[in-house]
C-alpha cells in the first residue's frame, strides 16, 4: 500500500514536471487557428466582389502562377455569370498573354530545335498554363515540396479562405524561443508543423493595380484569396439565390397549406 503510494506519488510528480514541457513542444509545432478575417462573400446572401476578383486574379497570375497550378480554370471562366466580370475583349487579352504548348506544327514537331516546347499564346478555351512540366521539375525547384494546385485549395482546407489568407499574411513573424526552423524552410505558425517552404511570396506594391487600390500585403492577400475561393466554388452566388428562393417558395408553401387546413376544419365542425 504504501509502495503504491509512493509510486502514485512520484508519477504525479513527474507528470507534473513532464507534462509542461510536452505542452510547449506541442504549442510550438501545431498550427495556430486560421485568423478571423471577414469576406463579402460570407453569410447566406454574401455575394464576390468583382473588384477583388479581378485584383486576384492578378496576384494569381503575377505572383503564385510561378509556382502554383490552378488545373480547373479556363481563360473564358473569367467573363462566366457570377466571376470576376471581365469582359469578353479583357479576357481575351488576358488569354493572349499568357503562353501554352502549341500542338504539332506543319512537320509534327512539338520541340524547337533547341528541344522547348512549341508555344502558342492561349485562347479563351485553354486552361490556364501550368508553372511546371511535372511533379518532379516543381518539386526540384521548390526544394523538394510540391506547391499544391490552387484551384481547390479552399475548398481543401480546413479553415478555407481564411486559412489560405492567413498563410499568406503569417511570414515574417518571430519563432518562439526554441523553435528551430528548418534549413531552406520559413516560419508561418499557420501552417501544420510551421515550417513551410513556401518563400514569403507577397510583399508590399508587388503587383500595381490598375484600379488604384493601395497593394498592401493584406491587400494582395485578401484579394487572391477572394479569387481563389470563387475558383473553388465559382457557382456560389447561383447556389445561394436558389437556396433562398426555396425558403420563399417553403413558406410560402407553408402558408396555404396551413389554409387549407383551416378551411377543410372549419367545414368539419
Ligand atoms: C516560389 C514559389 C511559390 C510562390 C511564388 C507561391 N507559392 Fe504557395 N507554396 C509553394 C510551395 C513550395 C508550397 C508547399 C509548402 C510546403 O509544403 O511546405 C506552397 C504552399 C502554399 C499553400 C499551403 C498549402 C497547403 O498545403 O496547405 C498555400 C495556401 C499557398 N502556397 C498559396 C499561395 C498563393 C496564394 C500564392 C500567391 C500569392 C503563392 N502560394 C505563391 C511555393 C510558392
Amino acid at each position: 500500500m504504501r509502495h503504491t503510494k509512493t509510486a502514485l506519488l512520484g508519477l504525479a510528480i513527474g507528470l507534473i514536471a513532464v507534462l509542461p514541457a510536452a505542452a510547449q513542444e506541442e504549442a510550438n509545432t501545431e498550427r495556430l487557428p486560421p485568423k478571423a478575417v471577414s469576406f463579402s462573400f460570407e453569410g447566406p446572401f454574401g455575394t464576390y466582389d468583382r473588384g477583388a476578383l479581378q485584383r486576384g486574379y492578378q496576384v494569381y497570375k503575377e505572383v503564385c502562377a510561378a509556382c502554383h497550378s490552378a488545373d480547373h480554370l479556363a481563360f473564358h471562366n473569367l467573363m462566366e455569370e457570377g466571376g470576376p466580370g471581365f469582359t469578353e475583349a479583357e479576357v481575351r487579352a488576358l488569354a493572349a498573354q499568357a503562353r501554352v504548348p502549341a500542338g504539332p506544327d506543319e512537320q509534327g514537331n512539338t520541340t524547337d530545335e533547341k528541344g522547348q516546347p512549341l508555344m502558342r499564346p492561349a485562347t479563351l478555351a485553354d486552361y490556364f498554363p501550368k508553372p511546371f512540366a511535372n511533379e518532379e521539375a516543381a518539386r526540384a525547384n521548390n526544394g523538394g515540396a510540391l506547391p499544391p494546385d490552387l484551384s481547390m485549395i479552399v475548398k481543401a482546407r480546413e479553415g478555407g479562405p481564411e486559412y489560405v489568407y492567413s498563410i499568406l499574411t503569417g511570414f515574417h513573424e518571430d519563432p518562439p524561443a526554441g523553435f528551430k526552423v528548418v534549413d531552406g524552410k520559413y516560419y508561418n505558425p499557420y501552417f501544420e508543423g510551421r515550417n513551410i517552404s513556401m518563400p514569403p511570396p507577397l510583399v508590399a506594391n508587388g503587383v500595381t493595380y490598375s484600379d488604384g487600390t493601395k497593394a498592401t500585403i493584406d491587400q494582395e492577400a485578401h484579394d487572391v484569396t477572394t479569387f481563389l475561393t470563387w475558383a473553388a466554388e465559382p457557382k456560389m452566388e447561383d447556389r445561394k439565390r436558389m437556396g433562398f428562393g426555396v425558403l420563399i417558395f417553403l413558406i410560402a408553401l407553408a402558408g396555404v397549406l396551413f389554409a387549407a387546413y383551416r378551411k377543410v376544419w372549419k367545414d368539419a365542425h
